[in-house]
């Protein structure tokens, strides 16, 4: 089949690179004219595991890069619409980006003479799509939808690093279809991978990807609850979610308690959904309580610090992890940043390192010192706050023998007190 993807970030590059390992034809739309040559040449946008090797594989076969709508609207059956859906200093999510590219493919289907799905693939709101959408690409292309132009949402559940992976090897593929033809043309675009498509309409759709999100953010508000508790029993709250993940009907996964959730999704899409029920007269208090938790979780770090070490005022503290989680250099909504915020506003003198997030975060920070090496960060400190789950953090043991005051505050249960010697070792939450 024959696809053109809107929007080269993380989801738009995978599900371009993707859906030409699947053997449709890709056309790429891009504004940014670098992009396109940078795609063109092979070379991915972002990281992600295993997406240069498929680029490498099919670019300038079955994957092209343009950013000319019309050309990519001729060629192609289907758009999908893969671009960013930041929030709004208000908290609400901008749908401007949207708009701009609903607008352009509206634009372009008015000089085909052919039958055209557009697919949404943004995270957005329930309703977006069939008011959103729908309104500017029938306004544009003078067409009505469900009739010579089709219109479906189909969400993503891609975790960043494992994009790639997440996309051919999905539990679930969910199609939301305003007409029954856009429905089965999306469908079909995923008939080789070996699983059940579930068929709804474009609302469902939509709020399944926020559904989704905001059960695994509470999963993990959840444990970090519990795990507050279990810290003041002194009960390994570890101890306690692996047993309770056996039942089935709960699931091991995202029961890890630590400093909190971060990332592009969990917290934007969380608040989003709050502020929707709230516009709708409905308070949602446990949404409001899953964000709480995460809001006051990585603060605990700073108060058992200071418990430990009362006056911070001028002390060297080394911060481990910057990125919102492992293997990435992605630090929205990081856990780190209120930390790092909080410690200098105590006036601490903060040496941080992270494998990959260290020229993003000087962004926010630019004044505070980043170094190259965990154990740089951690000569002369008084103590070393453990933040992003990096295998490399695993490894350390004599590394803190160069500290000041061998005081560590692990938030992410990585260390195992009992094989660091001499070492003050504090678990955030067990
Ligand atoms: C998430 C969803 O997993 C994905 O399906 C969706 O499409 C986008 O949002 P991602 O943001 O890449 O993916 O991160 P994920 O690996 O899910 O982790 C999110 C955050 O939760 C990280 O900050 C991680 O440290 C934290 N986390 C995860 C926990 O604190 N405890 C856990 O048990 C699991």
């Amino acid at each position: 089949m024959k696809v053109s993807i809107i929007g080269s970030g993380y989801v738009g590059s995978v599900t371009a690179a993707c859906f030409a390992e699947l053997g449709h034809e890709v056309i790429c739309i891009d504004i940014d004219e670098e992009r396109v040559r940078q795609l063109n040449d092979g070379y991915p946008p972002v990281w992600e595991e295993g997406l240069e090797g498929l680029m490498n594989k099919h670019v300038g076969k079955r994957l092209i890069a343009t950013s000319d709508y019309d050309y990519a609207v001729q060629n192609s059956d289907i758009s999908f619409i893969c671009v960013g859906t930041p929030s709004s200093d208000n908290g609400e999510i901008d749908l401007s980006i949207v708009a701009a590219a609903s607008k352009s493919l509206g634009e372009s289907i008015a000089s085909k003479n052919a039958y055209h799905t557009v697919v949404v693939k943004s995270t957005v709101i329930p309703g977006t799509t069939e008011n959103v959408v729908r309104s500017i690409l029938e306004d544009y292309s003078g067409r009505k939808a469900g009739d010579t132009l089709g219109l479906a949402m189909n969400p993503e559940f891609l975790r960043e690093g494992r994009a790639v992976h997440d996309f051919l090897n999905p539990d679930k593929i969910v199609v939301g279809s305003l007409d029954r033809r856009s429905d089965s043309l999306v469908s079909d675009l995923y008939r080789d991978i070996d699983c059940e498509v579930t068929s709804v309409n474009i609302r469902t759709a939509e709020m399944i990807k926020y559904v989704n999100n905001a059960f695994l953010a509470t999963k993990i508000s959840f444990a970090n609850e519990v795990g507050n508790i279990c810290k003041r029993l002194d009960i390994d709250t570890y101890q306690v979610m692996d047993a309770v993940g056996r039942d089935f009907r709960i699931n091991p996964a995202f029961l890890n308690s630590g400093a909190g959730f971060g990332g592009s999704c969990f917290p934007k899409d969380v608040r989003a959904l709050i502020g929707s029920a709230k516009d709708m007269d409905y308070y949602p208090s446990l949404l409001e309580s899953v964000i709480e938790v995460n809001e006051l979780q990585p603060l605990q770090m700073v108060e058992i610090l200071e418990d430990k070490l009362p006056q911070i005022k001028d002390k060297r503290i080394a911060v481990l992890g910057l990125a919102f989680k492992n293997d990435t250099d992605d630090i929205r909504e990081s856990r780190s940043i209120p930390v790092i915020r909080k410690l200098l506003e105590k006036g601490a003198a903060i040496h941080a390192y992270d494998p990959l997030a260290s020229d993003n975060m000087k962004k926010i920070f630019p004044d505070i010192t980043y170094t190259s090496s965990a154990q740089e960060a951690l000569e002369g400190a008084q103590a070393c706050l453990l933040m992003t789950e990096w295998d490399e953090f695993r490894k350390l043991n004599t590394e803190f023998d160069s500290m000041d005051r061998k005081l560590l505050i692990d938030g992410r249960y990585l260390l195992d007190a009992e094989e660091l010697e001499d070492v003050e070792y504090e678990g955030l939450c067990w």
